[in-house]
């Protein structure tokens, strides 16, 4: 059957970098995957009166509907002040509820972290890696993925050299080895 991957872009932007490698690495899946890059921009803050209250918002039902249906997720984020974006933490947390019911749950990651700068949202990364460790989401060790001076790495066109696109297949096929091993599991 083919597997279904969310592709989760921390970025709002329009011209985001870190949307345009999202969909580099959405072109580098091989047949038998079907990805589909999904929507945060649109969700509330995250307030579990919502959820206690039994009235989610209607964006909350549809992003959660979304990832279940999803065998695994890949994210691709800056980095904002050394961690995050809020947005990207926001559409974890609302994943994440109610209670017992997180559309994260068991579902294998692949983390991307890029910057125009040279560290390449090291420390995103591993917050977002810290997060995930709670969501119970295994997630690729190796390689890992710290794309620094994006613009160059990306090129024109968001064509990246032939080295860079060796690179990034390496890290789509090491996610889909987990997916594989992962599958059937959850
Ligand atoms: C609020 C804010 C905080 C930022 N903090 C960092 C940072 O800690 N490290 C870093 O490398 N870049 C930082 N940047 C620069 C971003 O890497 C840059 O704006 C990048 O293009 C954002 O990603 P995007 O192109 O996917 O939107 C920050 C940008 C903003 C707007």
């Amino acid at each position: 059957m083919t597997k279904q991957i969310a592709i989760i872009s921390g970025s709002l932007r329009k011209a985001s970098y870190s949307t345009r490698l999202a969909k580099v690495l959405a072109g580098l899946f091989p047949s038998g995957y079907n990805t589909e890059l999904i929507n945060i921009g649109d969700l509330p803050l995250y307030n579990q009166d919502y959820d206690t209250e039994g009235n989610p918002p209607e964006f909350y039902t549809s992003f959660r509907e979304q990832i279940a249906d999803k065998d695994a997720v890949v994210f691709v984020t800056p980095e904002y002040n050394r961690s995050v974006p809020a947005a990207l933490k926001n559409a974890l947390d609302v994943g994440s509820r109610p209670f017992g019911h997180s559309v994260w749950n068991g579902k294998p990651a692949l983390v991307v972290s890029n910057s125009p700068g040279n560290l390449g949202g090291f420390g995103a990364n591993h917050h977002l890696r810290q997060t995930l460790t709670l969501l119970n989401m295994p997630t690729v060790q190796q390689p890992e993925a710290y794309i620094g001076n994006v613009v160059n790495f990306l090129g024109e066109n968001d064509d990246p050299s032939p080295d860079n696109k060796v690179y990034l297949q390496s890290l789509v096929n090491a996610f889909t080895g987990l997916v594989e091993q992962t599958a059937g599991k959850n």
